[in-house]
């Protein structure tokens, strides 16, 4: 890791919310505040978006929309747009990261070190998809000629969590104006700040006023707006499955707008005896503590093969005891706060509730005696499919280890969940990974490794993990029509 000058939290005036190219207040007038996850402390106020302002906001997407500023642009100045736009966050990277780190409590080696480069990558990777958006000519029976048109699927809302706020809205909003749509964004209430200094810069880098537009606000009224309204086109959603389907029911009984949604997990990471089980181990830990354990794709189920299972759960608890909680603004922290008290309290009852179901706690498990909202990082051992801590997505640092033996049983252990986000393999045995890779029900399953994101590299979910898929040529599909053009040749 780069080391990392020092960053001071930055001191914030109130925020209002991006419509139109604008900066305006709340039609009600009303505001929230959002808070500094390792204190406690209001950090400032921001304009509270509802119903009425997701209006004005679509009303300007719309317009946008069939603005010649944006329809007639040729799609290299989209992509230019969206280079010019990476430039900038790079550019502003250190305030971003300051603005990250205050609000959500990611140490602020993580913000500076892992988001922002992948920020900057993904704007970039789509800023080249562009003007490579194309249809196909199709040979069809008769004195014919047919071809399609890959066209903007129009005005999209697009709802975000907290876990990583800037990322999160770079996947969105990337593939979104890469193919020409426009854009409503609501992010998170816990975490709205990196989003709205985005817009800013959006604006900055040459977006037509109200290309993109960002409504801050809660779930049930702003986000519930988008999903219930009648002028958005598809609607792209991150967040609990719960709401993941809320969304889709007012998509149903409203206009049957398209949906896309990546939910949570609850991922199998699976070590074999034959793998290097050091290694192995040491990312064991990462895919689950990374981030406070708020990733849906936390490696949440450590399946070890029972010969290896008392050395992966020796060095479980020696990288637990190395980990530094702290304030997320010094360097040497390595653990901050989970992202809110509704969010700390959930953990410590899941925690609990994995004493009381027999699950035996072999590091960790306590809250930290100070402010903010600090979890010890927690291991569980002698865990069964069954507990509640195998089964539920827990989004905090608590690691749940079960054994196993045999690639057939990994397999049928591993699907043994409700949610396909990804898994992992740890083997040096490529037929038995390749195995594995096949047989387990994820959208994403890494061999010998973990956490490995690409710009490039299709992400989401099979069963209650969600559909459709970000990153990669695959998320183009979301954010495009297909349109069938047949022309008769000849008289
Ligand atoms: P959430 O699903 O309530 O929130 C995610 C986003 O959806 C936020 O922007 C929120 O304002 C919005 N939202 C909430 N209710 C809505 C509604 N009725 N209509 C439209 N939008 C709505 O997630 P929450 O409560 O923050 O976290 C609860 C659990 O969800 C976590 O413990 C975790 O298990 C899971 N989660 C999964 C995430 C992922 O990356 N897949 C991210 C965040 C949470
Ligand atoms: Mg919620």
């Amino acid at each position: 890791m780069v080391a990392t000058a020092t960053i001071a939290p930055p001191k914030l005036t109130d925020q209002k919310m991006l419509i139109d190219g604008k900066f305006v207040d709340a039609r009600s007038g009303k505001t929230f505040e959002t808070i500094n996850p390792a204190t406690g402390d209001t950090i400032c106020q921001i304009a509270e978006g509802d119903q009425a302002d997701v209006d004005l906001a679509v009303q300007a997407a719309r317009r946008a929309l069939e603005s010649k500023a944006w329809r007639n642009m040729a799609a290299s100045h989209r992509g230019r747009l969206l280079y010019k736009l990476a430039d900038l966050i790079e550019a502003n990277a250190q305030e971003l990261a300051a603005l990250e780190t205050l609000d959500n409590g990611k140490p602020i080696n993580d913000s500076l070190h892992v988001d922002l480069p992948l920020i900057a990558a993904v704007y970039r990777y789509y800023a080249g998809w562009s003007d490579k958006i194309h249809g196909k000519t199709i040979p069809v029976t008769g004195p014919f000629i047919a071809y399609t048109r890959h066209e903007p699927v129009g005005v999209v809302g697009q709802i975000i969590p907290w876990n990583f706020p800037a990322l999160m809205q770079a996947w969105k909003w990337g593939p979104a104006l890469a193919c020409g749509c426009t854009v409503v964004l609501k992010p998170a209430e816990q975490t709205p700040l990196t989003a709205l200094r985005i817009g800013q810069l959006a604006m900055e880098a040459g977006f037509p006023e109200g290309v993109v537009n960002v409504v801050p606000g809660f779930g049930p009224t702003a986000g519930g707006a988008i999903a219930r309204h009648g002028d958005i086109d598809k609607v792209a959603f991150t967040g609990s499955t719960v709401v993941g389907r809320e969304i889709m029911k007012s998509a149903a009984e409203t206009n049957l707008k398209r949906v896309s949604l990546e939910l949570g997990g609850k991922s199998p990471n699976i070590i074999f005896a034959d793998s290097d089980v050091e290694k192995a181990a040491k990312f064991a830990y990462n895919a689950l503590f990374f981030n406070m354990g708020q990733c849906c794709c936390a490696g949440s189920r450590l399946l070890v093969e029972e010969k290896v299972h008392d050395e992966v759960v020796e060095i479980l608890k020696t990288l637990a005891g190395k980990q530094q909680l702290g304030d997320p603004f010094d360097t040497k922290t390595t653990q901050g706060p989970q992202v809110s008290e509704e969010q700390f309290k959930t953990v410590l009852g899941y925690i609990e509730k994995g004493r009381q179901e027999g699950a035996r706690c072999v590091t960790g498990g306590n809250k930290l005696d100070r402010a903010g909202y600090f979890v010890e990082p927690t291991v569980f051992d002698n865990v069964s499919d069954d507990m509640t801590i195998a089964r539920e997505e827990i989004f905090g640092p608590v690691l749940s280890v079960m054994t196993f033996s045999g690639a057939d049983e990994a397999i049928r252990r591993g699907n043994n969940s409700d949610y396909g986000l990804a898994a992992a393999v740890w083997t040096r045995d490529i037929n038995k990974a390749n195995r594995l890779a096949a047989g387990l029900k994820a959208g994403t399953v890494w061999i010998n490794c973990y956490n490995v994101f690409d710009a490039a590299v299709p992400f989401g979910g099979f069963k209650m993990s969600g559909f459709g898929r970000e990153l990669g040529e695959y998320a183009l599909s979301s954010y495009t029509e297909v349109k069938a053009v047949v022309t008769a040749l000849g008289k």
